[in-house]
């Protein structure tokens, strides 16, 4: 990710040249816009919200898309040592049928080997434009995907992805970089022949809890929480509201 175009956020699905060309002022008109548009959802709660988080989450995400690119979260893990642990990922896929939310991982890395000790992991999304801000939170268990599913991500990966996939282990220490810079020119020429690195994997983090805070002044504050039901809990009606499926649903003092 850092072989080809230094200080640009990248998404793999985009070509390099795409995601370097957008400029700052590119973004404020876009802000501008956002302003005098605002968003639909702008105001929240357990009742107006969407009955399923994976309804909430790209509804949310189509109206930011407008503007940026909100396909980056945060991804906390911790293994045996019990030492959190937290990286920046890229978004590739949304499933509302399991509520989850995909990345690419290389198999050799520490995050992989943390989730192999323990699967538990947290996702933090974070989209701000102009003021209008929200912080998405995911938690659940994240399950290594097969190869086949894995391959099918993968062929939708652009040949920079490709290729970076192909020439490096994540994590490795090595005496330069530069070597990588050659390797990677070289495999993009051919990345098209070559089958997916049998180190990359497609993980899911499935949720078991999604919360959306959006912060508005310090009390205007909206939290709304999606969850399952505890075994054996009562649920006060006044409380919690049910949503699609097994989702509740629950206003959160911010
Ligand atoms: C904007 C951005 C997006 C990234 N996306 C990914 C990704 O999708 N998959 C990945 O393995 N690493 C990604 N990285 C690199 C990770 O943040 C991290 O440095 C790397 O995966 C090693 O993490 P680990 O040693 O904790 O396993 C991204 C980094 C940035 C800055």
């Amino acid at each position: 990710m850092i072989l080809r175009a230094k200080n640009c956020i990248k998404d793999p699905f985009m070509n390099m040249s795409d995601t370097c060309n957008r400029t700052l002022s590119d973004l404020i008109e876009k802000n501008d816009g956002l302003q005098q548009q605002k968003f639909d959802m702008v105001r929240f709660s357990k009742s107006s919200v969407e009955r399923h988080p994976m309804d909430q989450f790209n509804k949310m995400q189509t109206e930011y898309e407008k503007f940026i690119k909100v396909n980056q979260f945060i991804l906390c893990t911790s293994g045996n040592d019990n030492k959190p642990s937290a990286r920046t990922m890229v978004l590739t896929k949304t499933s509302k049928e399991q509520t989850s939310f995909h990345f690419f991982a290389m198999t050799t890395s520490r995050k992989a080997e943390e989730l192999e000790e323990n699967n538990y992991a947290t996702a933090i999304f974070l989209w701000t434009i102009n003021g209008v801000l929200n912080q998405i939170r995911v938690e659940g268990r994240v399950n290594k995907l097969s190869e086949s599913e894995t391959l099918k991500d993968y062929s939708k990966l652009s040949d920079d992805y490709k290729a970076y996939y192909h020439i490096t282990q994540q994590g490795q220490a090595v005496q330069s970089v530069s070597d990588l810079q050659e390797k990677h020119e070289k495999f993009l020429g051919i990345v098209h022949e070559l089958p997916c690195p049998f180190h990359v994997r497609s993980y899911a983090l499935e949720a078991d809890s999604v919360e959306i805070f959006k912060p508005d002044g310090l009390f205007g504050n909206e939290r709304v929480l999606y969850r399952k039901q505890i075994e054996g809990e009562d649920i006060n009606e006044l409380i919690t509201s049910n949503g699609e499926g097994d989702w509740l649903i629950e206003n959160i003092c911010p």
